[in-house]
This record gives structure tokens, sequence and C-alpha cells, in this order.
């Protein structure tokens, strides 16, 4: 790992930590309550069986999946995984385990899944590549690989009007919100510097993903990528 990916790992694990008391309601209140539909959809891509929630967060998507599967929720982020916890423990939610894990070094045996999702938190790794191996690695052959990942509309009219919200407006409500001046201004070069639809494809295919559908969602403000282990 290099020394960028190494300082860019301390970087997000504290940003989270530091914006996690605040990090559910600024989620449904910059995204207009469209964040719920989108890890819907996403979880609606994934097959019965054990689940793995890379990045898990506070646990929304563990949350939506564990309806229908027994999930485990993985983060690095000790401080999120709690509120994940706090929130299964009000719902009364007892299929769903969490475990502090690196998503580019992911603690469990080869081909223990039938399904891996990870939702907003792709862009925020180290080494893409990685985790998606880990991802596949993880997952039984044939079973999905699924990820929701924001993208930059292709509309270039909804574009520039979006672009104005989420570089200039969102960032200084964020900011205010979350008492922390960095994390949302994170947010939009993040996404600008994500890779774009093909290439996050070829990224997939290269680490051992096949048949991957995408599927563009409000617009194009995010995408969800599903895809099989080959
Ligand atoms: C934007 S949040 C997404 C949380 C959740 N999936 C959601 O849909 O709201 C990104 C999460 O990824 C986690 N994360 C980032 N890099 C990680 C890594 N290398 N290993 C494990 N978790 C990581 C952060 O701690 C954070 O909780």
């Amino acid at each position: 790992m290099t020394r960028y990916q190494l300082q860019k790992k301390e970087y997000i694990q504290k940003m989270f930590a530091g914006i996690s008391q605040r990090y559910d309601f600024l989620n449904s209140f910059l995204s207009l309550g469209r964040d719920r539909y989108w890890r819907g959809f996403a979880a609606s891509k994934l097959p019965p069986g054990l689940i793995l929630d890379v990045c898990s967060g506070t646990g929304d998507v563990a949350i939506e999946v564990s309806n229908k599967s027994d999930v485990i929720a993985t983060d690095f982020c000790r401080e999120m995984l709690q509120l994940c916890t706090g929130k299964l423990n009000d719902r009364d939610i007892c299929n769903v385990s969490c475990v502090q894990s690196d998503a580019e070094n992911l603690s469990f045996k080869d081909e223990t899944f039938n399904g891996a999702i990870v939702a907003f938190g792709i862009r925020n790794v180290a080494d893409i590549k990685k985790s998606l191996s880990e991802m596949s690695r993880v997952v039984k052959k044939g079973g999905k690989v699924v990820i929701l990942e924001f993208s930059q509309p292709r509309n270039p009219v909804f574009k520039s009007v979006y672009f104005f919200y989420f570089q200039k407006i969102l960032p200084v409500i964020g900011a205010v919100i979350s008492k922390k001046k960095g994390a949302y201004s994170y947010l939009p070069s993040s996404v600008m510097a994500f890779p774009e639809r093909s290439k996050f494809i070829e990224i997939m295919r290269e680490s051992g993903i096949k048949e991957i559908y995408l599927y563009d969602l409000t617009f194009g403000i995010a995408t969800v990528y599903a895809g099989c282990k080959s």
C-alpha cells in the first residue's frame, strides 16, 4: 500500500468517526430522502441467503437486507458500527451481526456469502480494485456483488444544476450541521474523482465479477452495478 493510500485510509476513518452522529440525518436531508429508495433498489438485486454489507456505516443497507436475509455488517470505523448496533437493538433486529473489518482485507473465508453489497463506500476506499476483489473472493461462485455509488448525471442541463447544489450548497449545509468543515467538501470532490461508469465496470471485471448490469437512479445521481462472481 502506498503512502498516499495509507493517508487516505486514516483520513477517511477519522472523518467518518467525526461526522458519525449527524451522518444519518444529513444523508436523508441532503438527498431529499432519496437515499432510502437508492439503498432499497440496490438491496433488491441481492439473492436470498447470507449477505455481507461492506462499508456498512450506520447499517441502513444491512437493516434493509435483513428483511429477507441474514447479514454481516462490516466497517472499519468503530463509531459508525456502534451506531449501527444501537439501531439494531432499538429495532429488535437479531439477524444482523456487526464486525469491524477493512474492506481491502476482509476477515472472512473464501466463498462464505451468497452476496455482497457496498453502498456509498467503494468511493472512499484507498484501493478500489483490491476491495472489489475481496468482495468477489468472499462470495460463492455465481453469487452476487452489488455496488451503489454516486455518479455524474448524464444530462448536461440537469448536471449543471445538480453540480451547483452539490459543489456549492451541499458542502455549506453539511459543514454547518456536522460542524466538520472538510467532510462535505470531500463528498463532491470524491464523486468527481470516482471512475466513470464504463471504467468502473472494467475494474469490476478485472476483480472477477461478470454479467454486470448497470441501473442509473434519479437522473443518474446514483448508480447501481450488479454482477455475478465468475
Ligand atoms: C458514505 S459511508 C456509507 C455507509 C452506508 N453504507 C450507507 O449506505 O450509508 C462510507 C462508509 O465506508 C467506511 N469505509 C471507508 N473505507 C473503508 C475501508 N477501507 N474499510 C471499511 N470501511 C470503510 C466508512 O467508515 C463509512 O462508514
